[in-house]
């Protein structure tokens, strides 16, 4: 039997508002092989970016743990281990579009060209004409991309997107979605939040996220 790469045991995590707590996660429970793609659904509110921050090591749960490759993870894993998109992307405005990209290569060379790799990933999602530019220049939907360029260039075991195409037009969805099949194939385990049917369709898992627990759809 193989190790997943990505386990979360009895993951709780209550949040607390003036209203009242709310249990978000109860007891969830996840399991994700190296080059498998699941995608998470569930309503909005339901907890799907909460649990992708659990995942990536962002939050700590009430009660339960995750292991990668086996092991507890302590605190945000280094992003060859784990990279993760969030919602918000957290691009560095300081920096441009390419070297946003370069930035995980510089931190831990992966043995790739870093011009190269950059120049290959900017140009599969449709932003290499905007290389140079920061952040702030151009459109949300450019730096989602950007911002998935970055997740990925390191080549991490896992890939943790939160809604990777909420803001693209639909020309735009097939790169992004054929480079997470890709990332699969390269044998990361990918795991996408997301309420679009298109990325549901390429799936290898697909479990759904409601009262706290995963189900599989
Ligand atoms: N850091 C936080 N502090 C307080 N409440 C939170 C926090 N993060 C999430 N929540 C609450 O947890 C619930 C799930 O939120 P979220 O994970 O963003 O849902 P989804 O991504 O499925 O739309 C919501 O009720 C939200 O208000
Ligand atoms: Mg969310």
């Amino acid at each position: 039997m193989t190790t997943p790469v990505l386990h979360a045991l009895g993951l709780r995590r209550r949040f607390r508002h003036p209203s009242g707590d709310v249990e978000v996660l109860r007891g969830l429970e996840l399991s994700v092989d190296a080059g498998e793609l699941v995608t998470v659904s569930g309503r909005s509110g339901s907890g799907k970016s909460a649990l992708l921050a659990l995942l990536g090591g962002f939050d700590e749960p009430d009660a339960g743990r995750v292991l990668l490759a086996g092991e507890p993870i302590d605190g945000a894993p280094p992003w060859h281990t784990c990279a993760v998109l969030p919602q918000a992307l957290g691009l560095a405005q300081e920096l441009t579009v390419a070297e946003n990209v370069a930035l995980p290569l510089r931190l831990r060379p992966s043995g790739d060209d870093v011009e190269r790799r950059v120049g290959e990933l900017l140009d599969l999602l449709g932003v290499a004409h905007l290389a140079d530019r920061y952040p702030g220049e151009v459109s949300f939907g450019q730096q989602q991309r950007v911002a998935l360029a970055r997740a990925v260039s390191g080549r991490p075991k896992v890939l943790l997107t939160d809604e990777p195409t909420a803001h693209l037009d639909a020309a735009s969805t097939p790169a992004v979605l054929g480079l997470l099949r890709r990332c699969a194939a390269e044998g990361a385990a990918v795991i996408v939040a997301t309420h679009d049917d298109a990325v549901h369709a390429i799936a290898d898992r697909r479990v759904r996220l409601a009262d706290g627990v995963l189900s599989t759809v």
